[in-house]
């Protein structure tokens, strides 16, 4: 019996909470809440001096792997001893924030979102309070577009550069390795002096526009895994359900997965907006409605299945059923 065919709290199935706890235990005792991936060969080291604050859960493999590029490297972190291990890899600590700046040129931050971000970019006597002019901020947070745009205008106000770089990839797996995918947004002279302190943590740089247009394309892709992830997990509660063997589902969805997943399929026409009639719309729509019904019949109704389901329906009733899945991009809330 798996986890999702015990009862539920009401019928004396445990809760989620304690479902959570039971799943956290068991990982751990697995070890499956640690892997590897395999390491890229390191790539020169970037020609600047660096500066990189902020070591925790991805920041400290990123650092690490400019050590292992040859960096001459300098670390911050708001709680001093974590940049011990780093120290004794051979990078220099610095003490204070200032003396971060002084001792580097390209200056990395990875730091925990938003409030951080503000924090150290934006307060009195923060980051950009002394001469920073010809520094190049790479700041590898996700904060969002907005206030990447407002950091981005206060360096260039303090005459330094400014990239705005989150990081996409198996996070600290991938940041350990070197194979980070990383959107960038900033002037194409900074993503090009920037160049080698990302090739160091990344297999995939892309420069993606301006300051904030880094931020929009990994929100952009955290969105629709996020909301992917609430699709398949509808999916997999109720084929799981209706008693069809795990092994067998996973394979299946895998496979197909390989063939017609919706990102390698129907990214490029979504984007270029070159409709085709191949499988249609409404085909897809009418498999879907098949799919509601029956989750709910055997009483295991989706989160993602009515919405997505109205999302076609809006689609159908505007026209847009003669065409592929792609016009799905045309469908917008009220
Ligand atoms: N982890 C991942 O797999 C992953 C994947 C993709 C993107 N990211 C992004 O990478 C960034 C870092 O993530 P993480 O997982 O490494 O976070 P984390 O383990 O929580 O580390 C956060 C870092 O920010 C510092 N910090 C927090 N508040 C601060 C403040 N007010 N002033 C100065 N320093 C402050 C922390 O310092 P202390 O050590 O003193 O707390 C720590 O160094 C986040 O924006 C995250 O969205 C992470």
């Amino acid at each position: 019996m798996t986890d999702m065919d015990r009862p539920t709290a009401s019928d004396g199935r445990p809760s989620l909470e304690e479902l959570a706890a039971r799943l956290y235990e068991q990982a751990a005792d697995a070890g499956a809440l640690d892997f590897e991936e395999p390491a890229v060969p390191p790539p020169p080291a970037p020609d600047e001096p660096v500066g990189f604050y902020g070591v925790g859960d991805i920041g400290l493999p990123m650092a690490r792997r400019l050590l292992a590029c040859g960096a001459r490297l300098t670390v911050f972190n708001r709680t001093a001893a974590k940049v011990e291990p780093l120290v004794a890899e051979g990078a220099r600590p610095a003490r204070t924030e200032h003396e971060l700046l002084e001792a580097a040129t390209t200056i990395v931050t990875c730091l925990q979102g938003p409030d951080a971000d503000r924090q150290v970019y934006l307060r009195e006597g923060g980051l950009l309070a002394g001469d920073v002019a010809g520094k190049l901020f790479v700041n590898t947070s996700t904060i969002g577009p907005d206030l990447a745009v407002e950091i981005g205008s206060r360096t260039a106000a303090g005459g330094a550069g400014y990239l705005d770089a989150p990081l996409l990839g198996h996070g600290r797996y991938a940041a350990l390795a070197g194979s980070l995918v990383i959107p960038v947004g900033g002037a194409p002279v900074d993503v090009a002096r920037g160049a080698g302190v990302l090739a160091a943590v990344a297999t995939v740089v892309e420069h993606v526009g301006a300051v904030g247009a880094g931020q929009v394309v990994k929100i952009a892709f955290n969105f629709q895994f996020a909301v992917a992830s609430v699709a398949l997990a509808d999916a997999v509660r109720f084929a799981l359900r209706a008693g069809v063997q795990p092994a067998s589902l996973e394979r299946v969805l895998v496979e197909s997965a390989r063939v017609s997943s919706p990102i390698r399929t129907y990214t490029r026409r979504m984007v270029d907006g070159q409709h085709q009639r191949r499988s249609t719309f409404a085909t897809l729509a009418k498999d879907l409605d098949v799919a509601n019904a029956f989750a709910e019949a055997i009483g295991e109704p989706t989160i993602t299945g009515r919405a997505a389901a109205e999302a076609y329906r809006r689609g159908i009733d505007a026209g847009l059923g003669r065409l592929d899945v792609p016009a799905l991009v045309h469908v917008r809330p009220d």
